[in-house]
């Protein structure tokens, strides 16, 4: 049991900034990644489809005898995990939480800035949170749908991105905030852009690295962490997609600290 891989999954590649954390905090842990690109983009559906997709993944990653389930995906950690969390007995750890918690320590003023998807935004399920961890805390959520394509389209430096940056961010700009959640997998890639936009003032909270000490904690409290010794990477971590395997390869080989070789195509409706 303490050998099985982690699951993973996200509605695509965005996900990997999320395995990459775990990669980096927890190197003897196995994975096993699913990127639902045929069904990409989560973040503009309605809860019960990113209920029904999670179901489906988690029921594959079972297939694949994980023994800990992560929702990389910001949108689908705050629609599904709780359904996921009461349909399966598996520990599930999500990233709004362990965001959440961060940003409530991390505030002086109280005042946070949230950016992610239209759903995520819409959920409230950030602001929920941060209220349980830190009482009289205003949260001021922006959906920024552009950084999606942007970043998978590679534009990371480019004026184009900073445009559409300080369109959105000039929102955020004077409310204030003195903490800024980079609620969606993507937004992490674009920090250097959203800092110069946002000043010194603002902290920048990235929920995946809180993500991978949650992570490290459940398995331990559940006494299922590797204690093995660490292989290569081409035999510690799996990727599997819903659509045509090409294009996350070459994002994954952009943002990994190593090339990945193999990645399969399943049919996810099948599960
Ligand atoms: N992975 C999604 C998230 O973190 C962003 C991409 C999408 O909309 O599917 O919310």
């Amino acid at each position: 049991m303490n050998n099985a891989p982690i699951g993973v999954f996200d509605s695509g590649v965005g996900g990997l900034t999320v395995a990459r954390e775990i990669m980096r905090q927890i190197p003897n842990e196995r994975i096993v990644y699913f990127g639902d690109t045929a069904r990409v983009p989560y973040g503009s559906k309605s809860k019960d489809i990113i209920i029904k997709y999670s179901r489906q993944i988690i029921r594959f990653l079972l297939t694949e005898n994980v023994k800990a389930i992560v929702i990389a995906c910001n949108t689908a950690s705050a629609f599904a995990i709780e359904t996921m969390q009461q349909e399966f007995d598996i520990p599930i750890v999500g990233v709004v939480k362990p965001g959440a918690k961060v940003a409530a320590e991390t505030t002086k003023n109280g005042r946070i800035g949230l950016i992610g998807t239209e759903g995520t935004i819409r959920s409230g399920v950030y602001a929920d949170y941060i209220k349980s961890f830190r009482e009289n805390t205003e949260v001021i959520g922006k959906a920024c749908p552009l950084f999606v394509p942007l970043v998978e389209e590679g534009m990371l430096h480019d004026e184009v991105t900073d445009i559409v940056a300080n369109r959105y961010l000039s929102e955020l700009k004077n409310k204030d905030i003195d903490t800024l959640i980079m609620g969606c997998t993507h937004y992490p890639l674009l920090r250097s852009t959203v800092a110069k936009i946002m000043g010194e003032g603002v902290n920048l909270v990235n929920p995946a690295y809180e993500t991978a000490i949650e992570l490290k904690n459940v398995l331990t409290r559940e006494n299922i962490a590797n204690v093995c010794e660490v292989d290569s990477p081409s035999s510690m971590y799996r990727f599997y997609v819903s659509d045509d395997e090409d294009k996350f390869k070459t994002f994954a080989n952009s943002i990994l600290p190593f090339d990945i070789t193999m990645t399969q195509q399943i049919n996810i409706e099948e599960y």
